[in-house]
């Protein structure tokens, strides 16, 4: 029997988040009045022990005992060396992959949800409102939310609540409320419904909905979490890459290529980042986070000052966006239909330490079949992103002879995404690429703002 899963023992947890913001240098986000943000002006949003962490540039972040408790039920995650897939593909590429699909509600998702349940439960919160896209996040702030006895509401994209109703149902099990958005609960949502009454929603709206709910409780005891995009959500997820960095250390491997996919870039930086310190200063990496054709945020759009939601209720982010305004076709990859990215991974992708590439979907899926079918996990048709760019540069290791070292985030599972697959199965799966006049359509929501500056962080 061959080593496949590399293991670490429960007490080779990491203790502390590696805070990537010690590193590189950063434009800052922008309030209504064009001029940096002051954490107080984010208080009546999130609790202000998260905006300190979001602030923080201090690089190592010690994880309190009651989140590693929690963190625990499924962490360490395993890293599993892919033989199957790299026999099927006859590559004298070594893939590893970490299998973020163990957790509980299916995905990384959770790694970010249990810190931030914890800190608004010590800050004295007892509701916290949310959107979701493909339905992981509000899954696992559910789970979270039960771990610490706090209320949970979530505003569902309507396109991915059509498609995967049982979302609802496990956000229910662990006590979670989810509505579909727009919904007719706030004004953001009504004002959608009324500009266009069969909208399939976007995350920009849903993320409207939640801040939205949470700024109009009276009582003050609710807060809005955020499950990507932002600089405390990439630093909760570097237990990803930290675990992954110490289980490759004790094979003697280090990767030649590490690869995400990316929707608010959050497992793609959790993963990325601990190897992204090591290429700022000097190794030679390629890492490459990897979006839909149909919503090519990082690849096509510009990098520049805009609004995370639709409704501007967000401070203006320094990132590569198609437009707040934009709807991104009703891909099957909910968690992928976002028109923004995270600050941190835009400015690395701005100053070339990351190299943003697209896919294509009926790629995804013949690359999430494959691997299902090699490695057994059935992928999230997010994770089957990576899969897509994975089983490429596989085979371009092929082509040249080379024996690289791939390692990616199997992001998810797709146990309830399999309506995406039937669909694939039947034909029915629609490469969308975006054409020019798309992409430029939204480009004048941003065009009087500010512009970032292209900032070096290589010392
Ligand atoms: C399984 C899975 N992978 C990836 C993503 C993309 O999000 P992010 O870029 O923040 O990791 C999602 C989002 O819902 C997801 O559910």
């Amino acid at each position: 029997m061959r080593n496949r899963q590399i293991l670490l023992k429960p007490d080779e947890i990491p203790r502390q988040w590696y805070n990537i913001l010690a590193d590189i240098k950063m434009n800052p986000p922008l309030g209504p009045d064009g001029k940096p943000i002051s954490p107080d002006q984010l208080a009546p949003v999130f609790p202000m022990n998260l905006i300190e962490q979001e602030v923080s540039t201090k690089r190592w972040i010690d994880i309190p005992e009651e989140i590693l408790d929690v963190l625990s039920i499924w962490h360490p995650t395993p890293l599993v060396r892919a033989y199957n897939l790299e026999k099927a593909l006859d590559t004298p590429a070594r893939i590893y992959f970490k299998n973020e699909s163990v957790s509980p509600p299916g995905s990384h998702k959770p790694n970010t949800a249990v810190p931030q349940a914890y800190y608004n439960k010590v800050f004295g919160i007892k509701r916290i409102t949310t959107e979701t896209g493909a339905g992981q996040w509000g899954s696992a702030l559910s789970f979270a939310c039960c771990h610490y006895g706090l209320e949970c509401k979530v505003f569902m994209v309507r396109i991915s609540f059509d498609q995967k109703p049982y979302r609802k149902s496990m956000m229910a099990a662990w006590g979670g409320n989810c509505v579909p958005s727009p919904s007719m609960e706030t004004k953001a949502g009504r004002d959608a419904l009324e500009l266009d009454p069969d909208t399939p929603g976007t995350l920009g709206i849903a993320i409207s909905e939640a801040i939205e709910a949470a700024v109009a409780d009276e009582s003050g005891l609710t807060r809005y979490s955020l499950g990507s995009v932002l600089n405390h959500v990439m630093l909760h997820q570097t237990i990803i890459g930290l675990e992954a960095k110490r289980q490759l250390e004790k094979v003697n491997e280090y990767p030649d290529i590490v690869i995400g996919c990316a929707g608010g870039g959050s497992n793609f930086a959790g993963l990325a980042f601990p190897f992204a310190y090591d290429k700022i200063h000097g190794k030679k990496i390629e890492i490459y986070p990897v979006e839909p054709a149909g919503c090519p945020t990082l690849t096509k759009a510009p990098f520049v000052y805009d609004h995370g939601d639709t409704a501007k209720y967000t401070p203006l982010l320094p990132m590569y966006s198609l437009g707040h305004t934009f709807v991104p076709p009703p891909v099957h990859s909910g968690g992928l239909r976002y028109h923004g990215m995270a600050p941190t991974v835009s400015q690395l992708v701005d100053e070339g330490i990351f190299e943003a590439r697209s896919v294509t979907q009926g790629n995804t899926y013949a690359a999430g079949v494959l691997a299902a079918r090699t490695e057994g996990i059935i992928p999230a048709p997010e994770t089957c992103h990576a899969l897509a760019l994975v089983v490429e540069e596989a085979k371009k290791a092929k082509e040249e002879g080379k024996e690289k070292v791939i390692l990616f985030n199997w992001s998810g599972h797709g146990l309830l995404d399999l309506g995406a697959y039937e669909a694939y199965f039947a034909g029915n799966i629609k490469d969308i690429e975006l054409s020019e006049q798309d992409l430029h359509g939204s480009e004048k929501v941003y065009a009087d703002y500010p512009k970032p500056q292209h900032l070096k962080s290589r010392p």
